[in-house]
């Protein structure tokens, strides 16, 4: 008898333990959720702000045949595309945005070679590719072209000495 009331105070231990554990964790995970939520993540048009200053910048690198500086730019917007494609996934038109990707390789080919009629040409090709995506994203009013002037007048575009 003794035994079995042993048994029985036993399990009830257990089984309350087990329940509190449980509220525990489930607390800690509802805050670790709710923190999850609240964390700042940049939307859409902040990314794309970012890829409009490189796509400017890429140009004038290119101008300038400064070959290291276009890289560094187009990969910059490369890394852009991938971040929209991880942290934007709530967003449809992120499964679109790998349209862009044929124009981004075909100008790194050309900072590749170094060859400024082809930097030229695939730079109206990715320009054209944003263009398109922002038709197809009803966003047609949010033209971008090839830029006249320098983005920023406190960098210098030309291969530094
Ligand atoms: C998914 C296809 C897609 C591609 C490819 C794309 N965009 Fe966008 N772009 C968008 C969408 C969607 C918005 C609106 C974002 C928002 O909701 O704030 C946008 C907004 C913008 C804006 C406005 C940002 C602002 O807040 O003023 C600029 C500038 C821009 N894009 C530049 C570019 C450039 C430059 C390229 C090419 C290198 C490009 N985009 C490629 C979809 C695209």
């Amino acid at each position: 008898m003794k035994f079995i009331l042993f048994i029985i105070l036993f399990i009830s231990i257990f089984a309350c333990n087990r329940h509190t554990g449980n509220k525990i964790l489930q607390d800690r995970m509802d805050s670790l959720e709710s923190k999850l939520a609240n964390t700042y993540k940049p939307g859409f048009g902040e990314f794309m702000s970012g890829i409009q200053a490189h796509h400017s910048k890429l140009w004038f690198a290119g101008q300038n045949e400064n070959w290291k500086l276009a890289d560094f730019e187009v990969h910059e917007i490369m890394e852009a595309i991938e971040a929209i494609q991880k942290y934007q996934t709530e967003r449809k038109e992120s499964r679109m945005i790998g349209m862009i990707n044929p124009a981004l390789d075909s100008i790194s080919n050309a900072i590749q070679q170094k060859n400024a009629a082809l930097f030229k040409s695939s730079y109206t090709l990715l320009t054209n590719t944003c263009n398109n995506c922002h038709r197809a994203a009803d966003f047609e009013f949010n033209v971008v072209k090839i830029p006249e002037t320098q983005p920023f007048s406190n960098q210098d575009f030309k291969i530094s000495k």
